[in-house]
């Protein structure tokens, strides 16, 4: 029942092929180390049939968001495929400290595995590598935790995201232009990743003409973003460009500037581009770009049935982005260009 190992690859649409490690992985399974070769334990039988099926936890940090909500549901959506699983759900409701005690719990259930998107990495980093060292394989799905302590992460490139984001806003602007940046939470990977690889995309030491005349922290949440630019709008007449580190913080940063009756003055840019949310905003011309931020639930559910079938899977698996703007978003976008 369980698919080859291989059948993970074709349902990355998102990209995952283009990954060298990958392609090498593709080629030589067994000339990789299982990078966390921790299979599922013996005490609890071969499992994997429908009367008997593999239990997943799902310990997902909040479902408070969008994005989130579309990862369990991507998660369901490949589980439902295959009688031999089950998943248990948790939502954490954006709190560290209650995802860190659903972890525990799902430790002492004695699931096979655990699939874990965590609120941030220094808190989640012990009760992951607890669960890993117990034999419990555990994937780590979009923000990372600290060490090497589970069997393997599955995301997106958070630093080539914000780059192509940063290099976009240059051309765009033709060097010369006020911007306004809105971080998610700088305590998760993310939000580290897309600041750093935007300051890289940016270049502003080689552009003398750019300016970041704002930068605020929004912790993911369109409220807060609208906040934030409210305060940008006030302390700067001129503003060309809002970079947001997701698309709920891009369309919070839209309804403050339009509230002002300045939302024609500047470009707003977000990441994330569910068809739902993102994609529809520029679409409706409310954002000019947003990049594709695939949430992996699929993914991760391929990778869960390989590694209860006891295959080696990397330590890392990169996933795709696209870029979707007012002039492809109909036609779906593109992929990124070559970074500059
Ligand atoms: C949802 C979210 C997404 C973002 C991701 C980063 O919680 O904020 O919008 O892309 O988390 O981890």
């Amino acid at each position: 029942m369980r698919p080859p190992f291989l059948s993970v690859f074709p349902l990355t649409g998102t990209g995952i092929m283009r990954s060298p490690i990958l392609r090498f992985f593709s080629l030589f399974p067994l000339l990789l180390l299982a990078a966390g070769a921790c299979g599922p334990s013996a005490e609890k039988g071969p499992g994997g049939t429908p009367e008997d099926p593999w239990v997943i936890g799902m310990s997902q940090c909040n479902l408070g968001e969008p994005w989130r909500v579309q990862m369990d549901a991507d998660v369901r959506a490949a589980a439902d495929a295959y009688p031999t699983l089950r998943v248990i759900f948790k939502d954490a409701q954006n709190n560290a400290l209650t995802q860190r005690a659903q972890v525990e719990e799902l430790v002492e259930q004695g699931v096979d595995l655990i699939i874990i998107s965590p609120k941030e990495a220094a808190p989640l980093t012990r009760p992951v590598a607890e669960a890993y060292q117990r034999g419990i394989p555990v994937i780590v799905l979009d923000r990372e935790v600290q060490g090497d302590q589970f069997t393997t992460f599955i995301g997106a490139d958070n630093v080539r995201i914000g780059r192509a984001a940063g290099a976009w806003i240059r051309e765009r602007l033709g060097g010369e232009g006020k911007i306004v940046e809105l971080k998610g939470h700088m305590t998760t990977t993310p939000g580290q990743d897309r600041n750093q690889g935007f300051l890289e995309g940016l270049a502003l030491d080689r552009s003398p003409g750019l300016e970041l005349v704002f930068t605020g922290e929004m912790q993911w949440l369109e409220p807060n973003a609208r906040r934030e630019m409210e305060s940008a709008l006030a302390t700067n007449p001129r503003i060309d460009v809002v970079y947001a580190h997701n698309d709920p913080g891009a369309h919070g940063a839209w309804l403050a500037a339009r509230a002002a009756g300045r939302e024609e003055e500047m470009l707003f840019v977000g990441i994330d581009a569910l068809p739902h949310e993102g994609r529809q905003y520029v679409q409706q011309g409310i954002l000019d770009a947003t990049f594709l931020y695939p949430t992996g639930g699929g993914e991760a559910i391929e990778v869960a049935l390989a590694i209860l079938g006891g295959e080696a899977v990397p330590k890392k698996i990169v996933l795709g982005t696209r870029l979707f703007t007012q002039e492809n978003a109909a036609a779906g976008g593109e992929p990124i260009s070559q970074e500059k």
